[in-house]
């Protein structure tokens, strides 16, 4: 932004404008809302199931039925928009189970859909992680001597998910598998299937963070062997994520997400300013966790800090953010 060359101080005071809370109020430059977040939930089978996550406070395992009171509770503080993830009952080589049309996150699209009609905005995320026996997020083959995922083998499985997904009632597919071409693959079979209405939010920019630990507890769905750094991004790269985000974009996404979202504000601040469609920042478990643990002891003011947190990831430029601290945020915003 270019400023106009203005006098220095004493002519120029900025406190003049800080000196009254109403003031302050008129010249705010990023408010947040309750329609800015996307929380969260893990649903697994089962009935009256509500297990907390050790390492997640105030967020459960739910199953179908207590995820419908759960979902009820935070659209009454103004959070309507959430994300599905599914711990199923039983795991193999392929995530065979993540395609049947009884799944867990089928049966739990399908359950709020019921209860909900379209009061609610249902995202899915997309991926194999949680249903593979090894964790990883695709098939998975050797090559060269290594165990690797598999990324055209694993393209048409991620698509049949997502189509399954938006017949059991999902209003947005987000896939977050980070492979090459998934966003073309499940266009495609979206469109195939009658689905062309459905929109994409594509994890484009998902770095191979230390900061999930807490969600794959949570999602049960730890990879076995290795890491996912041969699919998922090396934190050190910002121009990469721009070719990321601009493939996604040339696949067919509608909006793009950054994942994780505090230490990555420069890369949320690079897409949202180069390609300026809406962008999704996921503020990550172990960000949630620490913020948790720092407040149990005492060391720091939750309310203040996660306020904090949430505006300087809108302030970044997200549209929208994924975070576990959205019925805590709605409460307090509402509560003024
Ligand atoms: C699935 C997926 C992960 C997260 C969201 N989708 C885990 C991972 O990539 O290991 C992490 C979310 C969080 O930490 O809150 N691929």
């Amino acid at each position: 932004m270019n400023q106009p060359a203005f006098p220095g101080y004493p002519i120029n005071r900025p406190r003049r404008l800080r000196s009254n809370p109403l003031l302050r109020g008129l010249v705010r430059e990023t408010e947040l809302s309750a329609q800015d977040f996307i929380l969260p939930l893990f649903v697994r089978t089962g009935t009256g199931v509500r297990k907390e996550i050790a390492s997640m406070p105030g967020n459960y395992q739910l199953s179908p039925d207590t995820l419908i009171d759960e979902v009820g509770a935070a659209a009454d503080l103004g959070v309507k928009s959430f994300i599905l993830f599914g711990i199923p009952p039983d795991k193999d080589p392929e995530g065979r189970i993540a395609l049947h049309e009884h799944g867990i996150v089928q049966e739990a699209l399908r359950g709020l859909r019921k209860a909900f009609k379209q009061d609610v905005l249902l995202m899915t995320d997309e991926c194999l992680c949680e249903y593979t026996s090894h964790g990883h997020c695709g098939i998975l083959h050797e090559i060269q001597g290594r165990t690797d995922v598999d990324n055209d083998a694993t393209l048409p499985l991620l698509a049949e998910q997502c189509v399954s997904h938006a017949m059991a009632g999902a209003d947005v597919i987000a896939p977050s598998g980070m492979m090459d071409g998934m966003v073309q693959a499940i266009r495609k079979g979206l469109d195939a299937a009658g689905f062309e209405h459905i929109p994409i939010l594509s994890y484009a920019a998902k770095y191979a963070s230390g900061f999930y630990g807490p969600f794959r507890d949570a999602a049960e769905s730890p990879p076995q062997f290795g890491d996912r750094s041969t699919y998922q991004m090396d934190p050190s790269n910002s121009n990469e994520a721009m070719r990321e985000v601009a493939l996604d974009i040339a696949e067919g996404a509608d909006m793009v997400m950054v994942k994780p979202a505090l230490s990555y504000l420069d890369i949320i601040h690079r897409v949202k300013g180069e390609f300026g469609l809406p962008v999704a920042a996921y503020n990550v478990s172990g960000e949630f966790a620490m913020v948790k643990a720092a407040a149990r002891n005492g060391w720091i003011d939750e309310r203040r800090v996660t306020m904090e947190i949430l505006t300087s990831i809108k302030r970044a430029g997200a549209d929208m953010i994924l975070t576990y601290h959205a019925r805590d945020a709605a409460g307090w915003l509402k509560a003024g």
